[in-house]
């Protein structure tokens, strides 16, 4: 799929498109590392200064990376540890504006300024979580939250509960 690079006048159209998009990755294929891999894709391309873009799933009770976009990164983060680790057992979307203010937060990448972490929860399960990292301080916002919340209920609803 070739992604062209657009300008969105809001961030509530660029999620809405990017809601589409996912929708249509998801039917491609039955595979669920395929379809991750693809969306890690579409969040680092079409978000603006996004360093690091891609998804850790729930195994035997821990995180474990799945696809994504950026440097390498922790395997493996147990509950509670990070913003991963806080998001998946709070079960609610962290925004950190500051990671180096952030004292459980895990650092993957030094340049690394602000990052948000949305839980991929539907229906009482938690299958992972969508982590989203940039270079730039305060980069994410509420309405990231809700786009990207967006994202994780199509992601439960076509990939994880079929
Ligand atoms: N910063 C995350 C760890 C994963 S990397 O950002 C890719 C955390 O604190 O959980």
């Amino acid at each position: 799929m070739d992604i062209p690079k657009k300008y969105f006048k809001t961030k509530a159209a660029m999620y809405e498109e990017m809601a589409g998009l996912t929708r249509a990755l998801a039917e491609e294929t039955e595979d669920e590392y395929a379809v991750l891999a693809n969306v890690s894709a579409l969040l680092a391309l079409w978000m603006p200064d996004v360093s690091w873009a891609g998804f850790y799933l729930m195994k035997g009770g821990r995180l474990v990376l799945g696809p994504f976009q950026g440097k390498p990164a922790v395997a493996e983060i147990k509950m509670g540890r990070g913003v991963c680790g806080t998001a998946a057992e709070t079960r609610k979307t962290q925004i950190v504006e500051d990671v180096h203010a952030c004292a459980n937060h895990i650092a993957c990448d030094a340049s690394s300024a602000s990052e948000i972490v949305v839980p991929l929860l539907s229906g009482g399960v938690l299958y992972g979580v969508i982590d989203i990292d940039s270079r730039k301080k305060a980069r994410f916002d509420e309405e990231d939250g809700a786009g990207l919340a967006k994202i994780a209920a199509l992601l439960c609803r076509h990939v994880f509960e079929k």
